[in-house]
């Protein structure tokens, strides 16, 4: 794929050769800064030290650009490739944090030395921002991902999670201590829970139980002045800020209190595709109508991209329906066959299983392997560019066939919608920041 940022710079030249004139030393400037930042190594390394636990050194967890495994620790997160090129601005310094005080060093020190920080946590950010910058100035990461324990209070059903840890480790913990008990979150296990809490978060029982930041209890965070505050002391309106305003904007996270939810010891999960040739239209059609109106424990995805058709030079829309249902088979089946018959669901569709297993169907891994398999961080990385937009009416047919034709002319691009109603419905929308 090509990097955009080359393309427009290329189109830019073509149409306003004045313009380079601009860029270019833009350009040079920014990689002679991030080479030599303004303060040395040892004098930014003084400081962290002498701002943070002597009991808890913290020159291990220092890795200065060019010196031993910088390039691995940068890389192992970086979950786009459209950001691992070497045209892509780097930090000079990442500091994996392994003790609270390394956080509270980093941000009295890059304060104090007017230093600008990106804050890691899983990585996953669609555009970078938590391990890039481009306003050309020198940077420096603050990688959670050493600080990533989760606590799981059974009696109490909440958990205290550290920002650093992903959310298949979440899933794990849970599912260790209690089989009935789940996190209402993302469906890709090793998004991080610094980045999905602070800024939102959404899966497949959001029709249940809200939007992951509807069961956040309370926080523990760094500020600005480099405190540690919690609820009580950071005050509603800065925490209701994190919970889906944007973490970096206010501080580091460092971990969040979540309320778990009940889950029934079986759950059905089930993928039925249809194509144009299968009356793909129609049944999207109906499936906008239905899907928000249906039960809470019922969540149906719709995912759309485009394959071959039955003639294979010519290219079809495919549309997937992805169901999860807290309860059983045959419950599923009256209520499918009543309410969305155009589906064709039947019981051969449907794979019951545990909720822990059914996190493995959402993130296409093989339902039945090792749940061990939630605590691998390894990923494979590809290009990609993500966009959300919300669709208030039901498009129309002509509209979804323009649609269609759209698709098969770029044919790169998929869709996914996410219906709400229910408790999405019932919470008011300025309860959370989440837009
Ligand atoms: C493959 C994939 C699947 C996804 N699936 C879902 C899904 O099912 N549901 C959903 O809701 N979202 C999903 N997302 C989006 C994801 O939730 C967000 O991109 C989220 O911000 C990623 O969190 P992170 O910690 O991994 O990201 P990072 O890139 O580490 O961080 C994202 C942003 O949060 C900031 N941040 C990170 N940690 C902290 C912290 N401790 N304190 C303050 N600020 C912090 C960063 O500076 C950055 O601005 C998915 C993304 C990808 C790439
Ligand atoms: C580079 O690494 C070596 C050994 O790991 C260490 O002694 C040295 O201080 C490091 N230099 C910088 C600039 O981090
Ligand atoms: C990222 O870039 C580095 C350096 O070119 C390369 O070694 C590494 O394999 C790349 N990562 C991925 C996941 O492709
Ligand atoms: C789709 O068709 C093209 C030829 O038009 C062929 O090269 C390709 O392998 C086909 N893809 C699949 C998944 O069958
Ligand atoms: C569902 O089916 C589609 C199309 O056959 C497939 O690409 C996908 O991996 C399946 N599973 C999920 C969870 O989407
Ligand atoms: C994950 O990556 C690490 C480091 O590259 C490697 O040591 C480990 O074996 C990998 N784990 C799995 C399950 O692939």
């Amino acid at each position: 794929m090509n990097d955009p940022s080359i393309t427009l710079v290329q189109s830019l030249k073509m149409r306003y050769p004045s313009i380079m004139l601009v860029l270019f030393p833009f350009f040079f400037v920014s990689i002679w800064e991030s080479n030599s930042p303004l303060v040395s190594s040892e004098t930014f390394t003084q400081c962290l030290t002498s701002n943070s636990d002597h009991k808890h050194p913290i020159s291990p967890a220092l890795f200065f650009a060019g010196n031993g495994s910088y390039s691995s620790v940068l890389e192992a997160n970086i979950r786009n490739l459209r950001f691992n090129t070497s045209n892509t601005p780097k930090p000079f310094l990442i500091l994996a944090a392994t003790h609270e005080s390394h956080v509270q060093a980093a941000v009295t020190c890059g304060k104090h030395h007017n230093l600008q920080m990106k804050i890691r946590s899983g990585g996953h950010d669609y555009d970078g921002l938590s391990y890039v910058t481009h306003s050309g100035k020198p940077f420096f990461v603050l990688d959670m991902f050493n600080l990533r324990s989760v606590e799981v209070d059974v009696a109490s059903k909440t958990a205290w999670i550290q920002t650093g840890a992903t959310l298949g480790e979440v899933y794990y913990h849970i599912w260790e201590k209690s089989k009935t008990l789940a996190y209402p979150a993302g469906v890709c296990p090793r998004v991080g829970v610094g980045g999905h809490i602070s800024g939102g978060g959404y899966g497949n029982m959001m029709r249940k139980y809200g939007l992951t930041i509807d069961n956040t209890l309370d926080a523990r965070m760094v500020d600005v002045n480099g405190n540690i505050m919690d609820r009580k002391l950071m005050g509603e309106d800065l925490f209701w800020a994190i919970n889906g305003g944007g973490g970096s904007s206010y501080g580091v996270v460092l971990a969040y209190k979540l309320n778990l939810v009940e889950v029934p010891q079986t759950v059905n999960v089930f993928n039925i595709s249809r194509t144009q040739e299968q009356d793909a239209t129609e049944t999207v059609y109906r499936w906008q109508q239905v899907a928000p109106e249906l039960p809470d424990e019922l969540f149906i995805r719709l995912f759309i991209d485009v394959v071959n058709g039955t003639v294979s030079s010519q290219k079809t829309v495919r549309a997937t329906f992805i169901g999860m249902f807290l309860g059983d088979t045959t419950t599923l089946l009256s209520i499918l066959n009543r309410r969305f018959p155009e589906l064709g669901l039947v019981r051969s569709d449907c794979i019951e299983t545990s909720w822990v297993q059914s996190v493995f169907f959402w993130a296409n891994i093989q339902v039945g392997s090792s749940e061990k398999v939630l605590l691998d961080r390894n990923q494979t990385t590809n290009y990609l560019k993500r966009k959300s937009d919300y669709v208030r009416e039901p498009i129309s047919r002509t509209g979804l066939e323009s649609i269609w034709k759209k698709m098969i002319q770029l044919e790169i691009p998929t869709m996914a919608f996410n219906p709400y109603g229910s408790a999405m419905a019932r919470i008011p929308s300025t309860t959370t920041p989440f837009p």
